[in-house]
């Protein structure tokens, strides 16, 4: 199986694609990133992930030098040359290469990389039982909506995590619980589900398909912060993420939700969303 990557409008062997040691993407993670999953070989949801790396690159002045479809097209070429079936598309974009300095300079050549990997998506005994989660201070800096590849507090967080034998870490900021590391995050109390709104979090493309899905379902659905504490006190708990699908949580910092098993209404979502992969990979 070859293993070819995009990089600046060539495609190449993953070997031989090189970027210089002065790229600010290097020096300063002067960059953004995307992730979108890939079923049976079609990508799915890419429109979401193409947009939010506009709205990123809008926000930190990056050109973006591919439109959508030429740059779904560079995704799929990689994905159906490297023979992927169930992969990811890593895409990222940065300010480009210049003698070390802060600031930046106008017009410079961004670089742009895409590069595919098989991946077996997440674990199948965790999806069914759910998943263990704890709580991590949220130390990131005030602009989380851009989803830049400057990761160091989310990367400390999910090695937190995975030291403590938990899946996820969840992001807790004056009280109130944000996302999680690489996933954003729900509650589920008295038949209403909540997530943190859209303020200083990533806007996850998989937490707008789970809200849509919440509301064809018809379950009430309340995009409001809630403490660490009125996250314990919930019924049920789930995540929501490109890697990580609906994943239910069923513990956080040792205490158990719905009797350690992922609750009816996480299952209904999840069922959902399951369904609206399968009409990807059957589409
Ligand atoms: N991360 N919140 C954060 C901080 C994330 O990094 C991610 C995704 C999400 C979920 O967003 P989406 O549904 O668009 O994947 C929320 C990707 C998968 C990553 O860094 O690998």
């Amino acid at each position: 199986m070859s293993d070819l990557v995009y990089l600046n409008g060539e495609i190449l062997p993953r070997e031989k694609a090189k970027v210089s040691i002065e790229d600010r993407g290097f020096l300063f993670a002067d960059g953004i990133y995307e992730v979108a999953r890939c079923y049976s070989g079609k990508i799915f949801a890419w429109e979401g992930h193409y947009d939010r790396l506009c709205r990123g690159a809008s926000s930190l002045r990056i050109p973006v030098p591919l439109k959508s479809d030429e740059m779904r097209r560079v995704a799929e070429d990689l994905l159906e040359r490297n023979g992927n079936r169930e992969a990811i598309v890593y895409i990222q974009l940065t300010r480009g290469a210049a003698p070390r300095a802060h600031y930046f300079e106008q017009g410079m050549e961004p670089t742009l990389v895409l590069f595919t990997r098989e991946v077996p998506g997440p674990n199948p005994d965790l999806l069914k039982k759910g998943c263990q989660v704890i709580s991590a201070v949220d130390n990131r800096w005030g602009l989380c909506y851009i989803k830049t590849t400057g990761l160091l507090p989310n990367t400390l967080a999910k090695q937190a995590a995975k030291e403590a034998g938990a899946f996820e870490a969840l992001f807790v900021r004056d009280g109130f619980v944000t996302e999680g590391s690489s996933s954003n995050c729900f509650a589920v109390s008295d038949g209403v589900i909540r997530t943190y709104p859209l303020a200083n979090i990533l806007a996850g493309i998989t937490r707008e398909i789970v809200i849509e899905l919440i509301n064809s379902l018809g379950i009430p659905l309340r995009e409001e912060a809630f403490t660490l504490e009125e996250f314990k006190g919930a019924d049920e708990a789930f995540l929501s993420g490109t890697t990580t699908e609906i994943m239910p949580i069923t513990g956080l910092d040792g205490h158990t939700f719905a009797g350690g098993r992922p609750g009816p209404i996480t299952l209904r979502v999840a069922e959902a969303f399951q369904r609206r992969i399968d009409e990807v990979r059957n589409g």
